[in-house]
């Protein structure tokens, strides 16, 4: 990595649940390529395994934030202006869905449980980027994290399939919306990485057996790898992509 790539910027990562996080890569390579950091934890319960994830990153920023509150959104983006005057990156890595209503079929799933895995999952991306858009004056680039499931049926994706959709979906309409305004806007799609999120899907490692041996590369991506994805297309050298999900899954998605 460059060391100086992104020396100076600041970016916004939300979704460090512990070490394992594919936002604690983007955070770690952010940082390796020079850029100030704001963090945020979901809440008191969360917050001793992200205080230990954290501690090397050495973040300006570092607050609550569970994104279903409007006030702890507001506050943040307030202290980042106050702190910073400006965003130039904004990482949202993070999904829910309530697991009865993630590990049943899709047709069974709740109204609620599908609201609230929309809300958190997706909405709350153009929230962020509706924060963020006003400290963004030289431009900045969003990113949202997305799964080869919202292309093609994935077993056991289920709900989480037509959530990702959407989210590919609003990037592409965010990346018009905000383009003259030289924000740019990337869907990221990791192949399958063992975090805390991905132990609510059933039969995760059988999805993680068949990355591997079915992917070109025939390996599995680490958060490290979507982190250095993550730092060039924040740089100048991707000031032209726009609007795209790009796949960091060792090819997976070509034969899948
Ligand atoms: N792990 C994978 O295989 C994989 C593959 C592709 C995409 N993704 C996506 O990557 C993103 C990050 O997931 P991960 O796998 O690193 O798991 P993770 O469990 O490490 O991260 C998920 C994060 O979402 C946060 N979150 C949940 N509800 C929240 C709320 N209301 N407010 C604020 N934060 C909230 C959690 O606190 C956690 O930090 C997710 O969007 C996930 O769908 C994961």
């Amino acid at each position: 990595m460059e060391p100086k790539l992104l020396s100076g910027k600041k970016a916004l990562i939300v979704g460090i649940a512990n070490e394992n996080s594919i936002a604690y890569g983007c955070a770690r390579m952010l940082k390796t390529a020079g850029a100030d950091l704001a963090i945020t934890y979901l809440n008191d319960k969360a917050k001793p395994y992200v205080d230990k994830a954290v501690s090397e990153l050495t973040p300006d920023i570092y607050m609550r934030c569970d994104v279903t509150s409007n006030d702890e959104l507001k506050n943040l983006f307030r202290e980042i202006e106050s702190k910073w005057h400006q965003l130039d990156i904004l990482i949202h890595s993070i999904a829910f869905a309530p697991k009865q209503d993630l590990q049943g079929h899709i047709i069974d799933c709740s109204k609620e449980g599908f609201l609230l895995a929309m809300d958190i999952s997706c909405h709350s991306f153009l929230r962020m980027a509706h924060l963020a858009k006003p400290l963004m004056k030289n431009g900045g680039s969003l990113f949202a994290m997305s799964f080869y499931g919202a292309e093609k049926v994935v077993e056991n994706y289920n709900l989480m399939g037509p959530v990702k959709a959407a989210l590919e979906a609003c990037v592409r309409y965010m990346a018009v919306e905000l383009g003259p305004e030289k924000i740019r806007v990337i869907a990221l799609s990791p192949g399958p990485v063992k975090t805390r999120a991905a132990s609510g899907l059933d039969k995760f490692d059988e999805l993680m057996l068949r990355a591997r041996e079915k992917s070109p590369l025939q390996t599995l991506v680490e958060i490290d790898d979507v982190g250095a994805m993550v730092a060039f297309l924040a740089s100048d050298y991707a000031k032209n992509i726009t609007g795209d999900t790009i796949y960091i899954d060792g090819g997976y998605h070509i034969v899948g």
